[in-house]
């Protein structure tokens, strides 16, 4: 049993760049026990104006854990275990339009999934459910988070379909051609699946600020690993004070109307 002093509303997945939050007036870090095995990292629990927080570094502390070997279900169970209700991932993620450049943010609305080995469900048996994923992300959430990167005069795109690949290595320019001009994507990252899947099988309200580092390999240079770090580094405090503001916005529970993430499981069990 995980103590009250402990628990959490909001619970934020931090992505490459973003390993601590520094947001925090008060804060402790806590391991939390899974029947999945070990979360990326510790969980910071701390307080921003009164609401209960907890971060998560997907990757770990100093970048440990590459796309592919991420522990998602035991991340995503962890935080459900704290109580958290309202789940904010930051993610770097290439470009695969022109207009959207690096150090714009786009809070996607819509994923395409080429991933090809990762656990990407609860539901292995004998309880069976087929989440609905017509509409990803909370709307409610997405919709807060465009108004405050609004406020704060950050250049924000509100929609965008996110295709995630398997990764670790970048996309050939051949297949960075059919994200773009087949699939119509619009951003592309390697770990916004299974994390969104799991996130609404929890029923927890879930979106994305990613963060455009790069244009992929489609423009005349190719994008590096050293390029993402560095674009990263150069928007993580603007990433904070997107946070920061937006949590002061999240209320205690997700309102009806605006989302029915918290309802996901309603129609999903066979
Ligand atoms: N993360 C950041 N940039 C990326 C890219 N171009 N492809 C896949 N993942 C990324």
């Amino acid at each position: 049993m995980i103590p009250q002093t402990e628990k959490a509303l909001i619970g934020i997945i931090g992505g490459s760049g973003l390993y601590d939050p520094g947001i925090f007036s008060e804060f402790k870090e806590i391991k939390v026990y899974t029947p999945y095995g070990e979360p990326s990292d510790l969980i910071t629990i701390g307080t921003v104006e009164g609401k209960k927080v907890a971060f998560l570094p997907r990757h770990g502390r100093r970048h440990r854990i590459p796309p592919h070997k991420i522990n998602y279900k035991a991340n995503i169970w962890a935080l459900k275990e704290l109580g958290v209700k309202w789940i904010i991932s930051v993610s770097a993620v290439g470009s695969l339009r022109m207009d959207y450049k690096p150090g714009d943010f786009v809070i996607p609305d819509q994923f395409i999934d080429m991933t090809k080995s990762r656990n990407y469900t609860f539901f292995d048996g004998p309880v069976v459910a087929h989440v609905s994923m017509a509409d990803p992300f909370c709307e409610h959430l997405r919709r807060l988070a465009i108004e405050t990167a609004r406020e704060l005069n950050i250049t924000v795109h509100e929609s965008g379909t996110y295709i995630c690949v398997e990764g670790p290595r970048f996309s050939t320019r051949a297949e960075s051609r059919v994200w773009r001009e087949v699939y119509k994507a619009d951003i592309i990252g390697m770990t916004l699946v299974p994390e969104v899947n799991l996130a609404c099988e929890m029923q927890m309200c879930y979106a994305t600020i990613a963060m455009v580092t790069d244009y992929d390999v489609f423009a005349e240079v190719p994008v590096t690993a050293e390029e993402v770090t560095k674009v990263m580094s150069e928007n993580t405090e603007k990433a904070k004070k997107l946070l920061y503001s937006l949590i002061r916005k999240i209320p205690e529970n997700p309102q009806e109307g605006l989302c029915s993430c918290c309802n996901s499981l309603k129609t999903a069990l066979v």
